[in-house]
């Protein structure tokens, strides 16, 4: 079986190391095209990979006969646009989170990916590949807890970059644990609340950080998440499930004593994401080409997060910023799933 030739779009922070993931780590594909805003970013990183080539416009490159599928690493709003010409040239995508930035365009996006036969369209939430989690899901799908009644979630970074605003850590931040949420339980979030404590007095002026995020899923089933961005320690995400017949956390390498600069918990704490979910990205990028490579035969070339998933998160943190901004319980709003046919 030849190897799949892969369009990598946005080579910033994400797109780079997936680059570098496709040509170290990952067997059947190849990267044959990049593209970035800055020619000069894509140029270099085509000139370190042999039979590789930069091409100037994102469209041109998701168009390219040297190319059967694409990566979409670039910022958020250049999303819709991209997507819509992968799904025009029947190429299989891999787009990082968000799928779009507002409701009615992932909307739009999920309807015209069920529209084709196929489904083309995977969204990069990666946790759903990280081993702990996988054993998490795996753990309450067998029924040894029974049913899950709370999830209790931490989202912690030592820092973020000068332009990270409250609206972000609701965007970039939390989208994961919403995603997490709704790949744990099996349901969507009908509602979500943000609090906004005392601020840290670390947190950049006019950052509220921390955060408290109140999510109720559709059968009722609580979630909080703590989202702190400037800890100055280290990068943690702890997860703990509560269920009927005991609870699971995952999150913690090493049992609790307790942080501290400069990450420090008994043992090392990951001081960033990529760290963290390494692993998690290997798989996802791993699992996703052997799906395109079947996709021939069935007509599905994913093997993860969804259109729809993606839809969701959007529509859920779409009303998070909006609790924000009032501080009080905003109703998620989402079309019926059966209403789309295929989605
Ligand atoms: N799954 C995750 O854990 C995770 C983590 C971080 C970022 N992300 C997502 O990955 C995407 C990229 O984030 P990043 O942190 O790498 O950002 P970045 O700013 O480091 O990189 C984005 C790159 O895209 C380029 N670009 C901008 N507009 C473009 C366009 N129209 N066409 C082609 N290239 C363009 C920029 O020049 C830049 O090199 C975002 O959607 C982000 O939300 C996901």
């Amino acid at each position: 079986m030849s190897d799949l030739r892969i369009a990598v779009l946005g080579v910033g922070v994400m797109g780079a190391d997936h680059v570098a993931r496709i040509e170290s780590k990952i067997s059947g594909a190849r990267v044959t095209v990049v593209n970035d805003y800055i020619a000069e970013k894509a140029e270099q990183i085509a000139a370190s990979i042999p039979s590789c080539r930069a091409i100037a416009d994102p469209l041109d490159a998701i168009a390219d006969p040297d190319v059967d599928a694409v990566v979409l690493a670039t910022p958020g709003p250049t999303h819709e646009k991209q997507l819509l010409a992968c799904l025009e040239h029947t190429k299989p995508v891999m787009c990082e989170k968000p799928l779009t930035t507002d409701v009615a365009t992932s909307l739009e996006i999920v309807k015209r990916e069920a529209e084709l036969s196929t489904r083309l369209i995977q969204v990069g939430f990666m946790r759903r590949f990280d081993h702990e989690y996988a054993q998490l899901k795996a753990m309450l799908d067998g029924g040894e807890l029974g049913n899950a009644l709370v999830l209790h979630c931490a989202h912690r970074n030592p820092a973020v970059p000068p332009h990270f605003d409250s609206a972000m850590m609701v965007r970039d931040s939390l989208v994961h644990e919403v995603d997490v949420t709704r790949f744990l339980f099996d349901e969507e979030i009908a509602s979500i609340q943000i609090i906004k404590p005392t601020p840290n007095p670390a947190a950049p002026h006019g950052l509220s950080d921390p955060q408290i995020a109140i999510l109720r899923t559709s059968t009722g089933k609580h979630v909080d998440v703590e989202l702190f961005v400037t800890t100055g320690v280290a990068y943690e995400v702890r997860t703990e499930v509560v269920a009927e017949r005991g609870s699971a956390m995952i999150g913690l390498d090493v049992g609790l004593v307790r942080t501290g600069a400069p990450g420090t918990r008994g043992g090392q704490i990951t001081p960033g994401f990529r760290e963290r979910f390494g692993q998690a990205y290997d798989t996802e990028f791993q699992r996703w080409v052997d799906a395109v490579h079947r996709g021939r035969s069935t007509g599905d070339f994913t093997d993860g997060p969804s259109a729809w998933d993606g839809y969701a998160a959007t529509a859920v943190c779409e009303a998070g910023v909006e609790s924000l901004q009032s501080g009080l319980p905003v109703e998620v709003k989402m079309v019926d799933r059966r209403s789309i046919p295929r989605a």
